[in-house]
Order: structure tokens, then sequence, then C-alpha cells
């Protein structure tokens, strides 16, 4: 049986998960913006052969990537949107608070449905860390599929990002990730495999033994990618390309680049990008 650890005090008796801040925690562990920006940059040049300038952030959180991506250059523009007020204001003020002036400027932030906006038409729509899995229908995937496609310049990509394999649809199961003064935990805690609802929680524990749980709550459909690739096509898109990270030769881990692929090799779990090109 295990032994819940032993609960040890900071001298004012507060316990480290409560004083820490799940939007820093998550930033910290979940995200690296400026992957996505060089990402963004690089299939957009392929595609397109000039550099893009407007990004939509569409379920952008704490806008860290629109913070990013006015960093990036300074003839690039962003706007986020998300429908929750809460990591919008956490953003305005820590992430937007962070940049200058003139960058401050080139940053929009708008709480509403990334359905139903209709901003200056962008060169990227960026929907990262699966958040297109909130739609748990074909129609409703199509409308957001739709509504990004019109909401891109004559020239433009969509940027998704899916994950998968046999390991995703596993229940009760924990991956752990350290890092210096907490540990990041992602639980998959549902898959029902009639309806591909699946439920998956982030969890922070510390060196004290104690837990911020369940930070963060997805309730998701499990779509596959050639579901995906099939509505992005039926949306108008001219391609749906997909980006499979390679591996390292002497780990056989992922090694963090991402390239075009038609085809891959089984795998138990992975995260690739899909780049819908208009
Ligand atoms: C998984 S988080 C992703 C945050 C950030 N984009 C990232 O990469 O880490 C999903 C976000 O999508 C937002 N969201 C869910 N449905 C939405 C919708 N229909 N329109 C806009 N935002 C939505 C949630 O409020 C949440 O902040």
């Amino acid at each position: 049986m295990k032994r819940s650890p032993r609960p040890t005090l900071k001298r004012n008796g507060t316990r480290l998960a409560a004083l820490a801040d799940k939007y820093d925690l998550y930033q910290r562990s979940v995200q690296s913006p400026e992957n996505e920006v060089a990402f963004f940059d690089r299939v957009f040049r392929t595609y397109h052969k000039r550099p893009p300038l407007l990004l939509r952030e569409d379920f952008c959180g704490t806008a860290a990537v629109c913070c990013e991506w006015a960093k990036s250059r300074r003839d690039r523009r962003a706007v986020g949107i998300d429908l929750d007020p809460k990591p919008l204001a956490w953003g305005e003020k820590h992430n937007l608070s962070q940049l200058s002036a003139d960058e401050r400027n080139r940053v929009e932030l708008r709480k509403a449905d990334a359905r139903d906006v209709l901003a200056p038409r962008a060169d990227v729509i960026a929907a990262q860390n699966f958040s297109f899995y909130f739609f748990k229908t074909r129609e409703e995937l199509a409308r957001y599929f739709r509504a990004a496609y019109r909401n891109l310049g004559r020239q433009g990509v969509l940027v998704l990002d899916v994950l998968g394999g046999f390991e995703c649809m596993k229940e009760d199961t924990e991956e752990v990730r350290g890092y210096r003064s907490f540990k990041y935990v992602w639980e998959q805690a549902r898959f029902d495999p009639i309806t591909h609802a699946c439920r998956f929680h982030i969890h922070f524990r510390f060196p004290d033994g104690s837990e911020m749980k369940r930070a963060f709550t997805y309730d998701w459909r499990l779509w596959s990618m050639p579901e995906i690739r099939e509505l992005l096509t039926a949306a108008g898109f001219r391609a749906a390309d997909v980006y499979w990270e390679g591996a390292d030769p002497r780990t056989g881990k992922g090694n963090d680049v991402y390239r075009r692929r038609e085809h891959a090799e089984s795998d138990p779990a992975w995260i690739a990008y899909l780049v819908a090109v208009k």
C-alpha cells in the first residue's frame, strides 16, 4: 500500500502547494513559447516564402506565445483569444507586463469563443496543447476549422498539435516529470473506447510532500490523426501536413526536431504538429 508522504510544514505552517501559482507552474512545465514561434516561422516560410507577421493564438490561456511572437520581430502583431477570463488576467499581469511598451502595443487579448471572433486575418493561427480536443462532435470541430480557414489571410497556416498512441488510452496512469522545485504529473483518468471521451488531470507535487491536485482538468475527445486531417480538408485547407518528431540515434528518444512525414512507425505515445495550409 502506498503511504502518503509525511507533511513537512514550512516555518509559518504553510505548505508549498498552497503558496504555488498554477499558471506559473504550467508555463514552466508545459509551454515552450520560443520553440513554438520558431516552428510557426519555419513552416509558414516553407509554404509561403515570406516571414509571417500576424499571429492569432486561439485558446491562448496566459498568452505566453503571443508575447514571444511580439518580442521576435518589431513588425509582428498577435491576437490572443480565450473563453476564460482567469488565465487572460494572469497573462496580462505576469506576461504582458514584462513586454516593452512597443511590444505591448502589438498584443491584443480577447475574451471570447475562438469560433466567434472575427479578427484581422492572420498569417498563422495557433491552437496549441490540444485545445481543439474540447470539441467533441464532428460538427463542432468542423465549425472551428471552417472559422479558422476564414480567419486566415489569403496565405496562411493553422498549426495544431495532436497526441496519440495506445498509451493515451490507458486509464489510471501517471507520467511524472521532475523540475527543480516541483514535479509535474500528467494523469490519464478516463478513456471511453466507444466515444473516445477522455479525462486528463495535471497535478503538481512539491518537495515537502504537498500536492496541488487537479490544477487543470481536461475533458476532451481523443481525435485520431486521419479524422482531423479529413475535417481540415473538408473545411477548405489545401494540405494538412504532419510534422513528426525525429529520434536521437543514441537513446531512441524524441529529439524535438519535427519534419514533414507521410508515414511513421507505430509509437505507444506520440505528439506531432499538424499544419493546415491555406
Ligand atoms: C489546454 S489550455 C491551452 C493554453 C495554451 N494555449 C497552451 O498552449 O498551453 C486550453 C485553453 O482553451 C480555452 N478554451 C476552451 N474552449 C475554448 C473556446 N471555445 N474558445 C476559446 N478558448 C477556449 C480554455 O479556457 C483554456 O485556457
